[in-house]
């Protein structure tokens, strides 16, 4: 057997994680979210659904991934026995299904790319967007921006997604700060601020029963939970790393850069009077694409905006595909770029519904929602709760002692860490999921 590959550094490993994290849930779907869920509330319960979930079962996915350095479906059959390969399968084939859609919106981003820079949405963006979004248009897009995570996944992990992230991700953090400074100077800032940070406490009462569900459900997204993704990122790391302390960075890196992300998206929306409530998917390429087109330099903010947003989007791409392609060269006897581009055809056949019908009047299918609703409220809170309960109650104490963080630990932190994943986050997640299903299906 070949020896499995390990992340040349400690770094190396936080900065892959982090352009795992960071992408197109904080800067597409987080803006778009907390505005149909009215506002600064919608950010309070996400934050809280973080800290409270969101982190606790990050190092579970940290545990089952470190203690067995092997892939999502072989990690579970190693420390539950081959039954539980099923749960493995499960998140592979969740994370799976939800790039085959982020791909798609991957490739929008690229197309926005160019579209600032030669200004082609400029004097229409509702109708530029309508025509990319689907059909023959997005179908090329979505092909090149897989081909790109292809080719990085393709070179392996410390050759393709450590020296890309490393690139990567700097430059998300460099370019998301100067655009907020920007953002900032904008006549009307102020008030996209506030809308963004000052929660209205009593709708944020009044709303919590709508609104807890979609927190959560924003907070595995974000956090790039629930997919097998932190379990194989964790399955290339050595023994030395303290997990808490690494998950602590990647959560806290993650918020930050949602945070300016809103700072960015809100005092540009408010400053060009567009109504940060209109759009669903549509809200970043619709609502933030015209305010750009409004702006002196609109074209070359607006490739640096799409720019960031592409990287963002490429470099939590990779960590979704390598799920895949390190269950596959664990498994088959194929070399590594074969496997990459296999996968890659794949999720390009299971893309096309979402990129293939097109409404009357363009814009994205009615397949593309139903994708991202069935893995936001079924899908992801499902996997997750799996590998909540395998880990909260099958390994329970073996877990506990694979987090150890060395002599300087907290020691009460295994047994509190242990304690929260069968009891609050069991509950988060099963209270979510009891609310998606309804909104799915009833
Ligand atoms: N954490 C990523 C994000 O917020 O965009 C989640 C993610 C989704 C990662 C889909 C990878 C992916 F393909
Ligand atoms: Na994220």
């Amino acid at each position: 057997m070949v020896e499995r590959e390990t992340w040349a550094t400690r770094v190396g490993f936080l900065v892959a994680a982090i352009g795992s994290a960071v992408g197109l849930g904080n800067l597409w779907q987080f803006p778009f979210k907390t505005a149909a869920n009215g506002g600064a509330a919608f950010v309070v319960f996400y934050l809280i659904a973080v800290v409270l979930i969101g982190f606790p079962a990050m190092l579970a996915e940290f545990v089952i991934g470190r203690r067995t350095n092997r892939n999502v479906v072989d990690a579970f059959d190693e420390l539950g026995g081959p039954g539980w390969r099923i749960l493995g399968g499960l998140a592979l084939l969740t994370g799976f299904w939800v790039l085959s859609y982020y791909n798609v919106v991957g490739g929008w981003v690229m197309r926005y790319v160019l579209g600032s820079a030669t200004g082609a949405y400029f004097g229409d963006p509702g109708g530029y967007f309508n025509a990319i979004a689907s059909g023959p248009e997005a179908i090329a897009a979505q092909l090149l921006f897989l081909g790109i995570s292809v080719g990085i996944v393709a070179l392996g992990i410390e050759n393709g997604i450590e020296k890309a992230t490393k690139v990567m991700v700097p430059a998300i953090v460099v370019l998301m700060i100067a655009l907020a400074v920007w953002a900032f100077t904008l006549d009307g800032a102020m008030e996209g601020v506030s809308y963004f940070l000052s929660p209205d406490i009593d709708s944020l009462v009044s709303n919590a029963g709508a609104v807890v569900p979609d927190a959560v459900g924003q907070a595995f997204f974000t956090l790039s939970l629930g997919m097998g993704i932190m379990i194989t990122y964790a399955s290339y790391l050595g023994e030395d790393d303290n997990l808490p302390l690494d998950g602590g960075i990647i959560v806290v890196s993650n918020t930050l850069i949602g945070v300016l992300a809103g700072l960015v998206v809100f005092p540009l929306l408010f400053a060009n009077n567009v109504d940060p409530a209109t759009g669903g998917p549509a809200a970043l390429f619709v609502a933030v694409a015209s305010a750009f087109a409004n702006l002196p330099a609109g074209q070359i903010l607006g490739v640096v905006f799409f720019g960031v947003v592409a990287l963002a989007a490429l470099s939590s791409a990779i960590s979704l595909l390598e799920v895949t392609v390190s269950y596959a060269t664990d498994n088959f006897d194929v070399s590594r770029p074969v496997l990459s581009v296999s996968a890659g055809v794949l999720l390009f056949l299971l893309g096309l519904p979402s990129t293939l019908d097109t409404g009357d009047a363009g814009g994205p299918s009615v397949w593309f929602g139903w994708f991202d609703a069935m893995a936001y409220n079924l899908f992801l809170p499902l996997s997750a709760l799996f590998i909540v309960v395998f880990v909260g109650w099958l390994l329970a104490r073996e877990a506990v002692s694979e987090l150890r963080t060395g002599s300087e630990s907290i020691p009460s932190f295994g047994p509190i860490w242990l304690w929260s994943l069968r009891t609050v986050v069991l509950v988060g997640i099963v209270v979510t999921l009891g609310l998606g299903f309804q909104s799915l299906f009833l």
